[in-house]
């Protein structure tokens, strides 16, 4: 029988700290339902400790994707003891759950951060571990900037986190520093020196571009758990990418015999997209398992060699990882049933109000596309209804005009509660007046901080995906919007991040965390 690889997956904490990433709690909570149904063993869900915000998302999660046969719920936290009580408050309701206790162990992080000596880091070490073993069996233990530290420190403090009860030893290769055959080695050599009842695990960055290779090599030497985040997002570089580690797994039995994990491949695609759209972070064209170009062939030969035999030059079955390419799923005579019979199918829950203003999208969006795709499907319902939040302000018009002579102009009409609200303005360009009318129409100040536009599938009535970032008051956010117009897409995606700043405001939870990891 083959031996579990835990996949533990970290987007929505590490990932959410790329730079310019904020997910609310309904946006989290998504992304936590797609990674059950990918079938991941370990969701961390946040950092509790952080904020309000935080707190009440990873409460969510535990609470609803949690249920009993769901994936285990792990919450991060500090050594303290109020951070690991914080920690448990927000998970105890999970069907299972693990507390994920850390501590920085290199010379740099101790001396410039935590102003500690290694005797108080093994202090806290053991009473964090402990805290935490009261409240759950299953507690992870990290200590952070694992590849900087003297390896004789770093030995004597998993030994004290085992010995006081933890059950998952994590090596964080926290800034990105390892070498595969060093990491690979390093692994090794805890695995044969520390005795205990655990699990290996390793967490690894990708300032060198190395962290799928370092965490695959982690494996090799005994490694049971690999920490990672879709598309690779998390601090900086980012993290190990989920795709490429599961992927790696399956494809080469040869060199990880007798082990695989239970990641459900034919949905990394729509998970990709789904963390895409909700992060603002856009999937680069090449990236591999799940870019657009991931199965695309350029030249004479290779179409020749893949439409002659497919094994030729694609190591990967495109429909194993849910890259089944456009589908025609439906057109423009299907009626609401057809609509949502066909998104139950996709996986993609949607009912009462929610299912009506997606179906008024569809029936718009199919009055001007001949083919419409799941991939355009999942993007519209995805904007209209992603969240299950109703939105502030509806957009009930947008009229612009411009050109190389005129002024560039915008009206937009908005519906806020039932009643209209109407705006007009001037602008760089047809985007800026767009925006320029919302901004008056709504009177929520934002500065627009980053524009992406992709088509969403192929051909000339493609609909365009705009992801944008915008901060308003210190508040940053993302907006997706999409349409066969490109001037609508930008007007529906800054919408949308401006119904996000009014419910960040609301609840006035989204303010700079005092405790980052
Ligand atoms: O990179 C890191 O060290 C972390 C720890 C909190 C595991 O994210
Ligand atoms: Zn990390």
């Amino acid at each position: 029988m083959a031996e579990r690889v835990i996949i533990f997956d970290t987007t929505l904490r590490d990932g959410e700290q790329s730079p310019g990433i904020s997910l609310d709690a309904a946006e989290k909570l998504e992304i936590a339902e797609q990674l059950a149904r990918l079938n991941v063993d370990y969701i961390e869900a946040g950092f509790p400790v952080a904020s309000q915000g935080d707190f009440e998302a990873v409460q969510g999660i535990a609470r609803t994707v949690g249920r009993a046969g769901g994936p285990v719920i792990a919450g991060l936290s500090r050594t303290q003891r109020t951070d690991v009580d914080r920690c448990w408050e927000a998970l105890k309701d999970a069907a299972r759950a693990r507390i994920h206790v850390f501590i920085s162990t290199s010379p740099q992080h101790m001396e410039h951060m935590l102003r500690m000596n290694e005797a108080q880091v093994k202090a806290e070490t053991a009473a964090g571990v402990s805290r935490a073993r009261e409240h759950t069996a299953d507690v992870e233990f990290s200590p952070q900037d694992a590849t900087r530290t003297p390896l004789d420190f770093m030995m004597e403090v998993l030994e004290i986190a085992v010995a006081s009860g933890a059950t998952t030893l994590n090596i964080p290769d926290t800034v990105g520093y390892g070498i595969p055959w060093d990491f690979g080695a390093l692994i090794q050599y805890v695995r044969r020196e520390i005795k205990g009842d655990y699990i290996l695990s390793t967490h690894c960055h990708n300032d060198l571009g190395l962290a799928v290779a370092n965490s695959l090599a982690g494996v090799q030497g005994g490694a049971r758990q690999i920490e990672v985040c879709v598309n690779g997002l998390g601090e900086r570089a980012g993290n190990a990418a989920l795709e490429e580690v599961v992927m790696a797994l399956k494809i080469r039995p040869d060199q990880f015999p007798g082990l695989e994990t239970g990641v459900r491949t034919e949905e990394l695609a729509r998970t990709s997209r789904l963390v895409s759209r909700l992060t603002g972070y856009p999937v680069q064209f090449n990236k591999a398992v799940v870019g657009r170009n991931a199965f695309r062939h350029e030249s004479g030969i290779h179409q020749h060699g893949v439409l002659a035999e497919r094994t030729t030059y694609e190591i990967i079955d495109a429909d194993s990882v849910g890259q089944t390419g456009s589908q025609i799923v439906l057109g423009k005579h299907s009626g609401r049933h057809a609509f949502s019979d066909t998104l139950a199918k996709m996986g993609l829950t949607v009912s009462g109000n929610a299912l009506n203003a997606a179906f008024i999208r569809f029936k718009e969006l199919a009055d001007r596309k001949v083919e419409i795709t799941d991939a355009d499907l999942e993007a519209i319902v995805a904007e209209e209804i992603g969240t299950n939040v109703e939105p502030e302000f509806t957009l009930e018009a947008l009229e612009v005009a411009g050109g190389t002579v005129a002024v560039p102009n915008a009206r937009v009409v908005l519906v806020r509660g039932g009643e209209k609200v109407e705006a007009i303005s001037e602008g760089d360009g047809m985007i800026d007046a767009a925006c320029q009318a919302i901004r008056a129409a709504t009177g929520v100040d934002s500065r627009l901080t980053d524009f992406n536009v992709n088509a969403v599938t192929g051909g000339i009535d493609a609909l365009g995906d705009v992801i944008i970032q915008v901060v308003a008051d210190g508040i940053r956010v993302s907006g997706r919007g999409v349409s066969t117009d490109v001037v609508e897409a930008a007007a529906r995606a800054y919408l949308n991040a401006v119904n996000k700043v009014v419910r960040i405001r609301a609840r006035d939870d989204r303010r700079v965390p005092e405790a980052t990891p």
